[in-house]
């Protein structure tokens, strides 16, 4: 069987910088096409150069990283640097990137990438809000039977919002591309809170990256133990930070690690209290065909084994 061609569109982001050096480590599960960027957890400015830095501490230059979107389609958009750090990465000092800027935007990057592709033969991991996947959807319709799935971190089915009481960040940052995405016909994947809240950054979990002896790892023990500092602190101690993004990577490498239902989401984009909210139709009331897997309970030790696994064989 020919290997997917994935490509991983984010914001990093602190969750997001563990879901690169996860794809980057995975190469011999798909072939990572580019890592595109968007304005999200931190602006654009940020977030493309975080996955440039990232890419280098990884030791993967060759690597092709595309600048996207600086903004959310039609609403104002939405950040989180009280958990990620005004540089997006907890101030972590991250080597200088030696590889070339990329001239081509990401939203061509993607249009060109599945161009090339054969049929189904593209997976895209968005994991920060949708507003690249959604101008390519919107400017080259005809890529669409190119995609084999989109599995993207964003909204929750049955529960509370993390950015407003109905609504995850990466929906209520741009629900209008979220909604255009999930309704493109394209078979998605939904990693929402109700699966990566599962994911707890422990202790436990920490001392494992800080215990491994190279540069990389102590990278990610230092990012991690940032980013769940920034979450104890703004939640005054109910959460401690969970992995949402790198879950997307993991289901490529292992689907079994995952369970869930398909079910009719749509998105709100009109009314105040529900923006951004991923309405889930949990009883079928609607009548609607289902059009996204909703994962809703994962193996939280499996991940992790896999995340130690292969951030364990990077040796720099
Ligand atoms: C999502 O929001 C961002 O802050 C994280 O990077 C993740 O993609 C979780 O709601
Ligand atoms: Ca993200």
């Amino acid at each position: 069987m020919t290997k997917q061609t994935v490509i991983l569109d984010c914001d990093p982001g602190l969750d997001d910088a563990v879901a690169i050096l996860l794809a980057l480590t995975s190469q011999e599960n798909f072939d990572l096409a580019g890592i595109t960027t968007v304005a999200g957890n931190v602006s654009l400015y940020h977030t493309y150069r975080n996955a440039r830095a990232l890419v280098e501490l990884a030791g993967c230059p060759e690597v092709r990283v595309f600048e996207g979107c600086a903004r959310a389609i039609m609403s104002e958009g939405a950040r989180a640097e009280e958990v990620h750090g005004a540089d997006g990465i907890g101030g972590v000092p991250l080597p200088a990137p030696t590889a070339p800027i990329e001239e081509q935007h990401a939203v061509d990057f993607i249009i060109e990438t599945c161009r090339n592709a054969p049929d189904k033969g593209v997976t895209i991991c968005p994991i920060g809000p949708m507003t690249n996947v959604a101008l390519a959807l919107i400017k080259a319709p005809d890529i669409k039977p190119k995609i084999n799935e989109i599995v993207f971190m964003g909204g929750v089915a049955f529960g509370p919002g993390n950015t407003s009481p109905a609504a995850e960040f990466n929906i209520y940052a741009d629900p209008h591309a979220a909604e255009i995405v999930i309704k493109s016909g394209i078979p998605q994947v939904m990693m929402g809170l109700d699966v990566t809240q599962q994911a707890i950054i422990t202790e436990d979990r920490l001392r494992y990256f800080r215990e491994l002896p190279s540069a990389v790892s102590h990278a990610v023990a230092e990012m991690l133990s940032a980013y769940r500092k920034m979450v104890i602190e703004k939640t005054g101690g109910a959460r401690q930070g969970v992995l949402h993004d790198p879950c997307t990577i993991a289901y490529l490498i292992d689907p079994t690690i995952f369970e869930g239902e398909d079910y009719f989401v749509e998105v709100d984009c009109s009314s105040s209290a529900n923006f951004g909210r991923t309405t889930v139709d949990g009883l079928a009331v609607t009548g609607q065909p289902a059009n996204v897997k909703v994962m809703l309970n994962m193996n939280d030790q499996a991940f992790y084994d896999l995340l130690f696994d292969r951030i364990s064989r990077i040796k720099k």
